[in-house]
């Protein structure tokens, strides 16, 4: 039998971090051994809220590939490629758009609290999302559908876009004929990983987040700013380890003597001066091989290249007999 097909995506909007390689791309290097696996870079996706900063864009989708190479996603494993080099991804997701409502894209949990974000921030503008960004449920769809993904790896946040994937799968084949493959979400267990600060989540808009890039110096200035426990103010004080972000690390990085760790910093045998120190060491010490990597393909820029033309390719054969199919059924195939 063959392998399934895994579709999954991300937008290039910044670096790769620490709660990355824990959750969804740490969870992708897993699965590629065992899945047809198409990792998406959804530059399209990216533009429906940074269309005024293409630069941007541009220069994260460099990024976003060297950092998920650095991350072990495997060009011999699994393909890679860029959402808006596959033309075929845009002309579905004008066809989906008549299968779903505006009330139903506005009802979308995902895109509602996108919407509530952006009016947080800024304020009356929130008002004018664009329609691009309310129908990127619609484009993400064509992603999913074009690639004929059959397990689409996310967290809880993406389920309702999933969801609507589905929804409009069965109107398709509902409407126009048996056609499209209709996804599953593989949700996976990845804890979420706590920011620098202490928030529950780490992510780039929090400010609160190790890079898989950052340089031993950085990640050293860093880990000295992350809070302790307020109530130990001499380096003997006794203190409780479960409310500090540095045994926090500790414990995610699973430094071997965790149980001394906790130990001498509950009796005040233990400054947080010291217990950074190693911690930064550890950090360092588990970043390493990413960081190798990293500088491999930065100074083989033709490979990396190459590897993003092999994998839009493969992308593209997928997506244009996709195409070709759905245009069947809509009975638009003139000239084929
Ligand atoms: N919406 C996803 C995110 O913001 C990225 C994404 C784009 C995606 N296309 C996808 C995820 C297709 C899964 C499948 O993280």
């Amino acid at each position: 039998m063959s392998k399934k097909t895994i579709l999954t995506g991300i937008r290039p909007t910044g670096n790769l971090h620490v709660g990355h390689l824990f959750g969804a791309v740490g969870n992708w290097v897993k699965l590629q051994d065992e899945y047809e696996t198409f990792i998406e870079i959804a530059d399209v996706q990216a533009l429906t809220d940074n269309f005024q900063d293409p630069d941007k864009v541009r220069r994260n989708v460099k990024e976003m590939t060297l950092d998920l190479l650095a991350a072990g996603i495997d060009p011999a494993k699994a393909h890679i490629f860029i959402q808006s080099a596959v033309p075929e991804i845009a002309e579905l997701t004008v066809f989906y758009s008549n299968l779903v409502t505006m009330a139903r894209l506005y009802r979308n949990p995902t895109v509602k609290t996108e919407i509530a974000q952006k009016k947080s921030v800024f304020g009356n503008q929130g008002e004018s999302v664009t329609y691009g960004f309310v129908g990127y449920p619609i484009s993400q769809a064509a992603d999913i559908t074009a690639l004929e993904g059959e397990l689409v790896p996310v967290g809880e946040d993406q389920l309702p876009l999933i969801e609507q994937c589905r929804e409009i799968v069965r109107k398709f084949n509902h409407i126009y004929g048996p056609t499209l493959k209709e996804p599953e979400p593989l949700l996976s267990e990845t804890p979420r990983i706590k920011g620098l600060d202490g928030q529950e989540k780490m992510g780039k808009s929090l400010g609160n987040a190790l890079y898989l890039n950052d340089t031993p110096e950085v990640v050293a200035e860093k880990i000295k700013k992350v809070i302790t426990d307020p109530s130990k103010i001499k380096k003997d004080d006794p203190a409780n380890p479960d409310i500090c972000m540095v045994y926090y690390y500790h414990k995610l990085m699973q430094t071997d003597h965790l149980a001394t760790v906790r130990e001498e910093c509950e009796q005040g045998k233990r400054g947080c001066v010291a217990c950074k120190k190693e911690l930064i060491e550890t950090i360092n010490q588990y970043l390493e091989p990413f960081r190798k990597r990293r500088a491999y393909y930065e100074q083989h820029e033709e490979e990396v290249e190459k590897i993003l033309i092999e994998g839009t390719k493969a992308a593209r054969k997928r997506a244009q007999e996709v195409l070709k199919q759905v245009k069947k059924s809509m009975k638009i195939d003139y000239f084929d």
